[in-house]
C-alpha cells in the first residue's frame, strides 16, 4: 500500500465506531464482548490477554512483578500474534497458559505500573479499524478509548463472579474451590480499583449494568440494543479521495 493508503487507512481507522465492555474480574466482560463483537461483525481487543502477556513473560524470564522499567520494556517488545481466536507469543501458543490463576494474579501487578499502561496504549489502539471494535477490559471507556460510540461497565456480585470462574476452571479441567477464587476476585478488586493509574471505574458516561442473574444471551441483546439505538454508522470516506 501507498503511503498515502497508509495516511487514508489510519485516518479513517481513527473514525471507526467502538463498543467498550469494562468491569471486574468474571463480570463476563470476555463473553460479552465476544457476542457482540461477532453480531456485529465487529473486530475484538481483549486488553487483559496483553497484561496477562507481560505477566507471563516476567513470570518466565525472572522480571520482577515491581519493576515498572522492565516490565514496560517487556510490554514494548511482545511479540505476539493474534489468530484465528488463538494467541502466539515467540510462536508459542499460549492462549490456554495466560488464563492460569498465577498468570491472572500477576497480571493485575504488572497493570498498577504507569509505564507499563503507557507502553500497550497504542496496540491497543491498533485494533480500531472498520467496521468497528468491541473492547473489554478495565480503562477501555475511561482511557484508551474516550471517544467511544457506546460505553459499557458491568458488574456482578463477587460470589457470583467466583463461581462463573469455578465454572470455566472445572470446563477446562482444573482443580479450585469457590472459597479460593472468592479470596483472589476480592484481592484483584481491590488492586485493581485502588490503583492510582487507570482505576477500575465506569466512564462518566457509561451504562452500567449489573449481570448477576442475567444469562450471557441478555447481557449480549442489552449492548446491542443500546448500541442500535446510537444511531446508524457513518463510513467516511478515505481523506483526497472524493466520490464523484
Ligand atoms: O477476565 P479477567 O477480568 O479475570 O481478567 P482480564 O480482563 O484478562 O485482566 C487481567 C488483569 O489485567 C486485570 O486484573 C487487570 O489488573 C489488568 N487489566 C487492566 O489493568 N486494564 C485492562 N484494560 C485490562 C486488564
Amino acid at each position: 500500500m501507498s503511503a498515502a493508503g497508509e495516511a487514508n487507512e489510519s485516518a479513517t481507522s481513527a473514525n471507526a465506531p467502538v463498543i467498550t465492555v469494562d468491569g471486574p474480574a468474571a463480570s463476563g466482560k470476555g463473553t460479552i464482548a465476544a457476542g457482540v463483537a461477532q453480531a456485529q461483525g465487529f473486530h475484538l481487543l481483549d486488553s487483559g490477554s496483553l497484561y496477562r502477556l507481560v505477566a507471563l513473560q516476567a513470570l518466565e524470564s525472572g522480571i520482577a512483578l515491581d519493576g515498572g522499567a522492565a516490565l514496560a520494556s517487556a510490554a514494548e517488545n511482545l511479540d505476539v500474534v493474534f489468530a484465528g481466536g488463538r494467541i502466539r507469543l515467540e510462536s508459542r501458543d499460549v492462549t490456554d497458559r495466560i488464563r492460569g490463576e498465577d498468570v491472572s494474579a500477576a497480571a493485575s501487578q504488572v497493570a498498577v505500573h504507569a509505564a507499563v499502561r503507557t507502553a500497550l496504549l497504542g496496540r491497543q489502539r491498533a485494533f480500531r479499524r472498520w467496521p468497528g471494535l468491541v473492547a473489554d477490559g478495565r480503562d477501555m471507556g475511561t482511557v484508551v478509548f474516550p471517544d467511544a460510540r457506546l460505553k459499557v461497565f458491568l458488574t456482578a456480585s463477587p460470589e457470583e463472579r467466583a463461581y462463573r470462574r469455578y465454572k470455566q476452571l472445572i470446563e477446562k479441567g482444573i482443580s479450585s474451590t469457590i472459597d479460593g477464587l472468592l479470596r483472589d476476585i476480592r484481592e484483584r478488586d481491590a488492586r485493581d480499583a485502588e490503583r492510582v493509574v487507570a482505576p477500575l471505574a465506569p466512564a462518566a458516561d457509561a451504562v452500567v449494568l449489573d449481570t448477576t442473574g442475567m444469562t450471557i444471551a441478555a447481557a449480549v441483546r442489552f449492548v446491542l440494543d443500546r448500541y442500535q439505538a446510537t444511531g446508524p454508522d457513518r463510513p467516511e470516506a478515505p481523506a483526497g479521495k472524493v466520490d464523484r
